[in-house]
């Protein structure tokens, strides 16, 4: 057997290719702060950039025109407290940014990540008891009020972040008794505890005030635990299930994918994206290294990316560069 029969030209490679990259793959995160005329570029996420509402028309319209078929959006409110009120605040950041992006384009479904953690003074993803513990059940209470607050707001997708238990049983109950039995809930289920949202809690001001999320979030050393977590989300009827963060964890994409018949979505994090970024901007890696780590999550199992490379990328595929 000569394997390089079938490595000999552009043709035959593209003929026997197993894996493929489309701009229609990837979900594309946008953070919303309050004000008006803001696009100001995030130094930990170099070429993404905080948007007030007005700002978001040009971006729509790139979003459309690359064929980008959906956003993330995130909101950084001006208010926090010890209950996140601003994430179900019917004018709050994320509600507006809803509203708008669905007034201006037809052609773009609207997630929106659901968590409390840019809300809250103290930064956890819920409510929390004397001792500075997250409360599992009462925080259920408040993020099915998010959740109603993003479907009333025109949301298209709801995506809980919060690795509380139950949550989306709690949040599909919500959305059903309201008329919003269509929503689907794309739940992140196996969210790893990890280091690689650096970037991430600078942009959208989320870091944890005191301790870290280990008492919620998956701890990285278990992969087995992941496929629990998902059968659970399964049980409480997520429609899709998102593996976070990406490159890393890999392994528990592939898993997942063997295991289960449910849209998987891999989240390729703030610090992978920066991380690659910034060796391109250094001259240590070509930029095709990009494209190449994306494919690999395809290659796992992943049937969307959540990404903030996706525009760039788009671009690419749009020239024909792959
Ligand atoms: C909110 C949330 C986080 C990310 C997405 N939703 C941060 C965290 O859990 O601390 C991270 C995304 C990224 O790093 O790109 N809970
Ligand atoms: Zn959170």
């Amino acid at each position: 057997m000569r394997m390089r029969r079938t490595r000999n030209n552009p043709l035959i490679r593209q003929m026997i290719k197993e894996t493929s990259l489309e701009t229609s793959d990837f979900i594309y995160p946008l953070f919303l702060v309050e004000g008006q005329g803001i696009k100001e570029e995030i130094s930990s996420l170099p070429g993404v950039y905080h948007f007030s509402v007005d700002m978001l028309e040009d971006e729509i319209r790139e979003l459309e025109d690359l064929g980008i078929k959906a956003v993330i959006l995130f909101g950084i409110p001006d208010h926090k407290d010890s209950c996140g009120s601003g994430a179900y605040d019917p004018d709050g950041i994320i509600q507006k940014a809803i509203r708008k992006i669905k007034d201006l384009s037809a052609k773009i479904l609207v997630v929106t990540d659901l968590c409390m953690c840019e809300y809250t003074d103290h930064g956890h993803c819920g409510i929390l008891d004397q001792e500075g513990q997250v409360v599992n059940d009462q925080t259920l209470e408040y993020l099915a009020k998010i959740a109603l607050s993003h479907a009333q707001a025109g949301a298209d997708i709801i995506a809980p972040s919060d690795m509380m238990d139950f949550r989306v049983k709690r949040i599909r109950q919500e959305l059903d008794e309201n008329a919003f039995e269509n929503i689907p809930i794309m739940a992140y289920s196996a969210k790893y505890a990890s280091s690689y949202y650096g970037p991430f809690r600078e942009a959208a001001q989320s870091a944890p005030q005191f301790g870290d999320r280990k008492s919620y979030q998956m701890d990285f050393h278990n992969g087995d635990e992941a496929m629990r977590e998902i059968q659970l989300d399964l049980d409480e009827d997520a429609d899709f299930i998102i593996i976070k963060p990406a490159l890393a964890y890999l392994d528990v994409i592939k898993e997942a994918s063997f295991t289960f018949n449910i849209p998987l979505v891999a989240y390729n994090v703030s610090g992978e994206y920066s991380m690659l970024k910034k060796a391109i901007e250094a001259g240590l890696l070509n930029e095709d290294v990009i494209y190449e780590s994306l494919i690999a999550m395809k290659r796992a199992g992943a049937k969307l990316i959540i990404s903030y490379h996706a525009k760039e990328v788009a671009k690419w595929l749009k020239e024909g560069r792959y």
